[in-house]
């Protein structure tokens, strides 16, 4: 389904939107199962995600799927997630492929099986000149990280001389964070009903529109996305401004200050 543009207030839907997929565990247990049954489940929740960015004309889809603190995991679950993520490349490529999607994964993948690495390598070489929709997923990611990695590339730039400590700004640390050539956040949608960022996208978030459900990622569905679509449309974003009826705001006394 596509999101309704008729209310013509409404502002323009986010370009980039990224999403905490929680909620599996919880998903599996309240039906009495494993919780790897609920990463499983919530394989189709990334299709219809995907499918719904690419019917509304979202530039960039962003899928934090493995965090660095989830190696904190049980092994067995950890492993299954490995399995799961080799298992869902080998499927989901080619139809991500011909529906002009260009697939990115952002984080340290070195720490994965050299068998995981090639597949990613793989998918993204194939789709790295197409034009549709942006589709990163986040794997071995962490805010933190991504910071320190950004930063560590400054140094570097520092001790060759081409940039002089004093100068480095922010412009010199955005150029070397995760998505810096896509457009910025504009809506975090996290699932499964906790509010904080795990370590999320820290650097590239520090504007975007918040949006939490309750709703656990394998029952997230494109009616759950354009709900949340809906919300960020409504909200006014003012970046540490004013909004445009204050801009004409008149004195106490009647007369403009
Ligand atoms: C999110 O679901 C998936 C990953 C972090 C890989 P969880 O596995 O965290 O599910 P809950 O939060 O325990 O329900
Ligand atoms: C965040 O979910 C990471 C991913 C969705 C990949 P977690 O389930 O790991 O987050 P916490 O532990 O509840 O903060
Ligand atoms: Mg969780």
């Amino acid at each position: 389904m596509t999101v309704s543009s008729e209310n013509a207030s409404e502002k323009p839907g986010p370009q980039h939107v990224a999403i905490i997929m929680d909620g599996n565990g919880r998903w599996a247990k309240k039906r009495g199962k494993l919780r790897v049954s609920g990463h499983r489940a919530g394989i189709k929740s990334v299709r219809s995600s995907v499918s719904f960015a690419i019917k509304n004309q979202i530039q960039s889809l962003t899928l934090y799927a493995f965090s660095s603190e989830n190696w904190n995991r049980p092994e067995q679950e950890v492993h299954s997630l490995m399995e799961l993520f080799v298992f869902a490349l080998d499927n989901e490529v080619k139809s991500l492929h011909k529906h002009n999607v260009r697939l990115s994964v952002i984080g340290d993948i070195s720490r994965f099986s050299p068998r995981l690495q090639e597949r990613i390598r793989r998918g993204q070489v194939l789709t790295a000149n197409n034009t549709g929709l942006q589709l990163n997923i986040a794997a071995n990611y962490g805010g933190r990280w991504d910071i320190t990695h950004s930063v560590k590339q400054v140094i570097a730039q520092v001790q060759r001389g081409e940039l002089s400590a004093e100068d480095v700004s922010e412009q010199d640390i955005s150029r070397h964070i995760s998505l810096h050539d896509q457009p910025p956040i504009d809506l975090v949608i996290r699932t499964g009903g906790e509010h904080r960022i795990s370590n999320f996208l820290l650097w590239q978030v520090a504007y975007a529109e918040f949006y939490f459900t309750e709703v656990l990622w394998p029952d997230f569905d494109e009616n759950a996305f354009s709900d949340a679509v809906t919300s960020f449309t409504q909200r006014e974003r003012r970046f540490g401004g004013t909004t445009p009826d204050d801009q004409s705001e008149q004195a106490p006394g009647g007369n403009v200050a």
